[in-house]
């Protein structure tokens, strides 16, 4: 018997992504049964009236996905409980549901998984943690498992995530508890680890005698708009770089773990995010550039004179043996020309060109590979080709990969893979305590400095554009350029 319970059932987050991703497990037969899945929220809602809103926003967000009948099938295990995540009785009565769900009335032990899912607004995170411990719905025994699954962010600083840490600690273990980063379930991104590890001719030039540079992006076209109030105390570093992108980067630059096992990936990504060189004040000032777009500040909910950063850009270095003194590029922005996630490794340029005075009208490139992760998931090789019927004239050129032209069917959502790991207790695509702890202690400093007095103001830069003008001077004093791509979807 599983048991999802979702604390936050009337929010966004709900609605437009965890029922749609249960829905389509469900749909496709993944959702081990009998399983409830229930909302936790303070409207009380009889069972009917919360299917009934789910229904809308799940036809909505699946699209042509959605099949009435399958619906009809699914909606039974849809079940609500009221309650106030303040109020101790609240969970003492959610217990009762539990048992009640679990064992219809009946006394006696039945095998039971239980999964806790915090989609509430993060301040909720500490009190629903220890209110669960205080009614006995994190002990686990031969017959129970209880899983903990929290919502990013994880904290605001590295003080802030240790506290959370230790709180949440006290009544959970360590095994028992799923930071969720979406990144981390989107196909793509667990591709990197197949391309790293299940192919024998990447790893070998995998590493600064090969690669000159890497850069990670993750531009949005959207803007910030409803999410103002939140957007305001987070800025682009706290809410796209300590989580996505740092998780992005471990994928690309972890060693090869011996194991697909939630350990042995998750010590590997530890390693390597505390193997990056924190950054001081000066090396802050040298290796970030950050902008904001111009029409942020008259978004509802944004001070007049916000100083909050909707476009970043960072310089790191990982000392390691495999990378050090590899500069490695991390940007993020929101209204950017074309929403583009990905990684592009840029290969070293051959040591000795004998085409350079030839007939060639261009200098030799080093070779690129460049992983799309969204949207128009694929891969591609740049590479020198010879220019037919000409001298000696040469020109890059590329093989392309692409997702939906070699398999068939939907990219499916991130949280479909997510949840379904966390139900089955599967925890190497979430963070590990001291994961997140590492990213914030790379993060902070550079938070700090941002927010100090003596780094510039964030440069306007027009929506629809590239980003800051001087993020391009920026990249280009370095002696690099960034790859900017807008994807054909
Ligand atoms: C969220 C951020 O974590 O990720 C958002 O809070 C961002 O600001 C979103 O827009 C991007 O996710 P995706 O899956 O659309 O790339």
């Amino acid at each position: 018997m599983y048991s999802l319970v979702i604390f936050g059932a009337s929010g966004d987050l709900t609605s437009r992504k965890l029922i749609p991703a249960l829905y389509n497990l469900f749909r496709k037969k993944r959702l081990p049964q009998p399983i409830h899945l229930i909302g936790f929220s303070r409207t009380p809602m009889k069972d009917e009236v919360w299917r009934k809103k789910l229904l809308e926003t799940t036809r909505q967000f699946t699209g042509n996905l959605f099949c009435e009948q399958t619906w009809s099938a699914f909606a039974p295990c849809l079940r609500y409980h009221a309650g106030d995540i303040g109020n101790a009785d609240s969970f003492t009565s959610l217990a009762a549901f539990l048992n009640q769900l679990e064992n219809g009335g009946q006394s006696g032990a039945t095998t039971s998984h239980r999964l806790f899912y915090l989609s509430t607004s993060p301040q909720f995170y500490a009190v629903a943690a220890e209110q669960l411990g205080v009614a006995g719905l994190s002990s686990e025994s031969a017959e129970r498992s209880c899983r903990i699954v929290i919502e990013k962010p994880f904290g605001t600083d590295l003080e802030s995530a240790q506290k959370l840490n230790e709180i949440i600690h006290r009544r959970f273990d360590e095994s028992q508890i799923y930071r969720i980063d979406h990144y981390l379930g989107k196909e793509t991104v667990n591709n990197v680890l197949v391309l790293r590890f299940a192919n024998a001719i990447f790893e070998p030039i995998w590493n600064r005698n090969y690669i000159q540079n890497i850069q990670i992006t993750a531009n949005e076209d959207i803007l910030i708009g409803r999410r103002a109030p939140y957007y305001e105390t987070a800025g682009i570093l706290r809410d796209m770089f300590q989580n996505h992108l740092l998780q992005i980067l471990s994928f690309v630059t972890m060693e090869p773990p011996a194991r697909f096992d939630a350990k042995a990936i998750r010590d590997e990504k530890v390693k390597v995010l505390q193997s990056i060189r924190p950054m001081t004040e000066e090396e802050t000032l040298q290796n970030s550039v950050r902008g904001q777009y111009r029409n942020y500040r008259d978004e509802s909910g944004v001070a007049k004179d916000s100083q909050t950063a909707t476009y970043g850009a960072i310089r790191l270095f990982i000392d390691n043996w495999r990378w050090k003194d590899v500069p490695i590029f991390l940007r993020s922005g929101k209204g950017m020309a074309c929403r583009s996630t990905q990684i592009v490794i840029n290969f070293r340029q051959p040591p000795h060109s004998m085409f350079s005075d030839k007939a060639s009208n261009l200098p030799l490139h080093g070779n690129r590979l460049l992983l799309q992760l969204q949207p128009a998931e694929g891969i591609q090789v740049h590479f020198m080709t010879k220019i037919p019927d000409t001298e000696m004239k040469i020109r890059p050129s590329e093989l392309n990969f692409n997702f939906k032209n070699s398999f068939s069917g939907e990219m499916p959502d991130s949280y479909e893979r997510l949840l379904l790991d966390a139900i089955h207790g599967d925890a190497s695509l979430f963070a590990r305590s001291d994961e997140v702890e590492a990213a914030w202690r790379i993060i902070d400093p550079i938070q700090k400095t941002w927010d100090g007095g003596r780094m510039q103001d964030p440069e306007f830069y027009e929506t629809g554009s590239t980003g800051p003008v001087q993020a391009d001077r920026w990249i280009e004093s370095f002696g690099q350029h960034w790859f900017d791509l807008c994807p054909i979807v």
